[in-house]
């Protein structure tokens, strides 16, 4: 047991480390256990964290990675070195405790779109852990023909996690299969050399994400975009879609596209 573990155990809501993952000196994710009466729609994020300086608890939004299905929850974070929560969430072991605050929200969730034909998922760094769990939701593949995610980063190292998410959804059980017929990667970095490079929102304003997918520009009739990325990055895509006639969804409303922020940074 380590430090954390023994602040934490005590604590109502802890959950146990069950796995930790670091993908580069500034990206890790982790499982947890999931509480029994835990519900809640693949794409929605939840609240976690740590205990404290003061014994209160110090939670912050994180998107759930893994779908509503599975039976432990997996979560992707950054590292930030005098960041109040992740400089010590980055040193968890199994065995010790997460607190989970069991109250999920979320507009990155299928209900908050219409009817369509392809599923775009648009993210940059962390910001794909809520479609590393759509991208496992079996609904994604009942609703939608394709199911496209994309992500962009500064440097190649930062993919990893991308390549190991399509990696583990080929071999699902449950949407493996479906998977190989319909889902699509598309990576991009922006500041490193790489296969494939440049700001999505320049890839799809010069058409070069349509030609190199081999799909149609985007329509608000057959395409659905879901965002989630920086300010930036959403407010920029919000523009291009808006000025090709897609209208933003809510879960009371659905619509054309969806958008949240990437929480933690
Ligand atoms: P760039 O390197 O050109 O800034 P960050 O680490 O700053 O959150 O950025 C993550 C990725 O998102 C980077 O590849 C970055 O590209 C890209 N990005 C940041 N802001 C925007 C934006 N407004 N539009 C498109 N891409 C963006």
């Amino acid at each position: 047991m380590t430090a954390a573990s023994k602040e934490v155990a005590q604590l109502p809501g802890g959950q146990t480390v069950l796995s930790v993952k670091h993908w580069d000196d500034h990206l890790f994710s982790f499982r947890l256990s999931r509480p029994a009466s835990f519900r809640f729609r693949s794409g929605e994020f939840v609240m976690i964290g740590l205990p404290g300086e003061n014994g209160k608890p110090l939670l912050r939004a994180y998107s759930i990675a893994s779908p509503f299905w599975d039976e432990e929850l997996e979560f992707y974070s950054i590292k930030v070195q005098d960041g109040p929560l992740t400089s010590k969430l980055q040193k968890i072991q199994p065995g010790d405790q997460v607190i989970v605050k069991i109250k999920s929200t979320g507009t990155l969730v299928i209900d908050a779109l219409l009817p369509g034909k392809r599923l775009w998922m648009l993210s940059t760094g962390t910001g794909v852990a809520p479609f590393a769990s759509l991208m496992r939701e079996p609904e994604s593949y009942e609703k939608f023909d394709r199911v496209i995610l994309t992500q962009t980063c500064r440097m190649k190292s930062e993919l990893a996690y991308g390549v190991d998410l399509e990696k583990r959804l080929m071999e699902d059980p449950l949407v493996g299969e479906e998977a190989q017929g319909k889902f699509i990667r598309y990576a991009t970095t922006t500041r490193e050399q790489s296969e494939r490079m440049g700001r999505i929102t320049d890839l799809i304003n010069s058409g070069k994400l349509f030609d190199d997918l081999g799909l149609p520009e985007l329509d608000p009739e057959f395409d659905r975009v879901m965002i989630c990325g920086s300010m930036g990055l959403n407010m920029d895509i919000k523009e291009i879609l808006e000025a090709r006639g897609f209208t933003e969804g809510a879960n009371s409303r659905p619509g054309e596209y969806v958008i949240e922020r990437a929480f933690v940074d």
